[in-house]
């Protein structure tokens, strides 16, 4: 029962865009406050950012972050973040019935993503607002000056303009709870003419359309097609979102989640390239999946009477198998580097989050941070198609799945690196990996993460618990290289 792959470095799915690796920070529960920006925290730097925070970031290898939502973002008027702190409005935010401070905005955001060398992917209010305020904040971001808008960014001691390049119009605006939630029709004509006015202001910006928040939804499809039939000419992306709740399904098919997922991202290539052909475009669309995770959303409850400050929201805590079906999440992203070249883990700190932190206490990494962390460092360059043959095992949701999820990639440095999930929770899996005229130029390594107890998690009594372990070398003979994948596990593979 030995699982194959077949490779050859001439056949290749493309490039890895380094904005696959991006996150997300939402004014929701304690991602900002007490999570990114604590200015009472010992380790606050003096624009308040946590540095123990920043440090782990880094290490993360996060290229880019959305923001300020979310849900959170449909509510939000812009303007009560920015100028003088002091001076700013507290609001009720309906989308997480939470009391805002406004004490963190786009100043301070801007403050962040500099520290943590980010790029910023903005999201502007669709649900309550329009094309005016999408406009107004657009021309504070990035015109150099001379007009109202812009001289009040500089007075607010930003005199350069923030050169923000990617935006998304609106979010989930397919979804009931969205404040300001829309029809595809609606939505369609308004992201649209967003976008055309957006690009008045300046040309340079890529834009992103809300596509489905799930593939389970209702109208997906629909949404697609109506919304591109209004908007494919003035957006450069259309969005996916998709979270993997482990409670509401099987374990087998939990495991087997990247089938959605592979799904979802082949069908709304299909669709984009129907709207392409309706509009006679040469333009192909790419997807970006902007928010994407595990979320225990079933444990979630909904908030009662109060309006809390900083209340604990969505503070999942994630375990090995978790890590697992995480990687097998990053794979799938990977397998279709071609056209998805964007891409956010919601989110980055405390809200099903691989970063956890106590007020005033420490941070840690979630089981899920590593597998992030290495494929971020790893999958650089070329993404190589496979040919994988596996054993499989029988699902509920998906039918026959393969019980071995791999992808590979041929590394700028010329490392070769396959990333491996082994779906099995009871046997080790033996893999041959058919190097194709690769020539290995030393010995290679492997990293696993897997444990005694797939239930295993960081804590922060015991913040390293779970972490990736070093094999034994894989063995090279005769063009094929041979290693074993422990149960239910995920693996990375490198060959210099
Ligand atoms: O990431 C948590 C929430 O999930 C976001 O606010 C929303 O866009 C999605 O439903």
């Amino acid at each position: 029962h030995t699982a194959e792959i077949f490779l050859d470095l001439h056949f290749t799915t493309g490039e890895v865009d380094p904005l696959l690796f991006g996150s997300f920070v939402e004014h929701l529960g304690r991602c900002v406050y007490t999570g990114l920006f604590e200015p009472d925290h010992p380790a606050a730097d003096a624009a308040g950012l946590r540095t123990d925070v920043l440090a782990l970031i880094r290490e993360l290898g996060v290229t880019m972050v959305r923001y300020p939502g979310g849900n959170f973002v449909s509510a939000y008027r812009w303007e009560d973040g920015v100028g003088p702190a002091d001076l700013r409005p507290r609001r009720l935010d309906p989308a997480w019935r939470t009391i805002e401070t406004n004490r963190f905005g786009l100043g301070e955001f801007t403050a962040f993503t500099r520290a943590a060398g980010l790029e910023p992917m903005m999201a502007v209010n669709l649900g309550t607002r329009g094309i005016s305020e999408a406009g107004d904040l657009l021309e504070y971001c990035n015109h150099p000056s001379g007009t109202t808008l812009s001289d009040l960014r500089g007075a607010h001691g930003a005199p350069e303009p923030y050169g923000i390049r990617l935006w998304c119009l609106g979010n989930e605006m397919d979804g009931p709870w969205q404040v300001g939630h829309k029809t595809a029709d609606e939505y369609g004509r308004l992201a649209a003419e967003t976008a055309r006015l957006m690009r008045m202001i300046d040309p340079s910006v890529r834009l992103i359309a809300c596509g489905s928040s799930g593939s389970g939804m209702p109208t997906f499809g629909d949404w697609e097609s109506t919304v591109l039939s209004h908007a494919y000419d003035q957006v450069d992306y259309l969005s996916l979102h998709a979270y993997y709740d482990p409670d509401a399904t099987d374990q087998a098919s939990y495991l087997a989640s990247a089938q959605d997922m592979e799904r979802f991202i082949t069908d709304v290539i299909a669709l984009c390239d129907a709207a392409r052909v309706r509009h006679r475009s040469t333009k192909r669309l790419s997807l970006a999946f902007d928010e994407w995770n595990i979320w225990y959303m079933s444990r979630q409850r909904p908030g009662q009477g109060e309006w809390p400050r900083t209340p604990r929201l969505l503070e999942d805590v994630y375990t090995v198998a978790d890590a697992v079906v995480f990687g097998s999440l990053l794979i799938t992203l990977l397998r279709h580097c071609d056209r998805v070249t964007a891409a956010c883990l919601a989110q980055l700190v405390n809200v099903i989050a691989p970063i956890m932190t106590e007020p005033g206490g420490p941070a840690w990494r979630q089981t899920t941070f590593h597998p992030f962390a290495q494929a971020a460092r790893y999958a650089r360059g070329q993404v190589l198609q496979l040919h994988v043959a596996s054993p499989t095992y029988e699902t509920p949701k998906y039918g026959d799945v393969p019980l071995l999820h791999a992808t590979a990639v041929h590394g700028e440095d010329g490392v070769l690196t396959v990333f491996a999930v082994n779906r099995d929770p009871a046997a080790e899996l033996p893999l041959a990996v058919h190097l194709g005229g690769f020539a290995a130029g030393g010995p290679g390594s492997h990293s696993v993460l897997a444990d005694a107890d797939p239930a295993a998690a960081n804590t922060a009594s015991e913040p390293d618990r779970v972490t990736p372990r070093t094999r034994t070398a894989p063995a090279v003979e005769g063009g094929r290289l041979t290693a074993t994948l422990p149960p239910l596990s995920w693996n990375v593979i490198r060959l210099p």
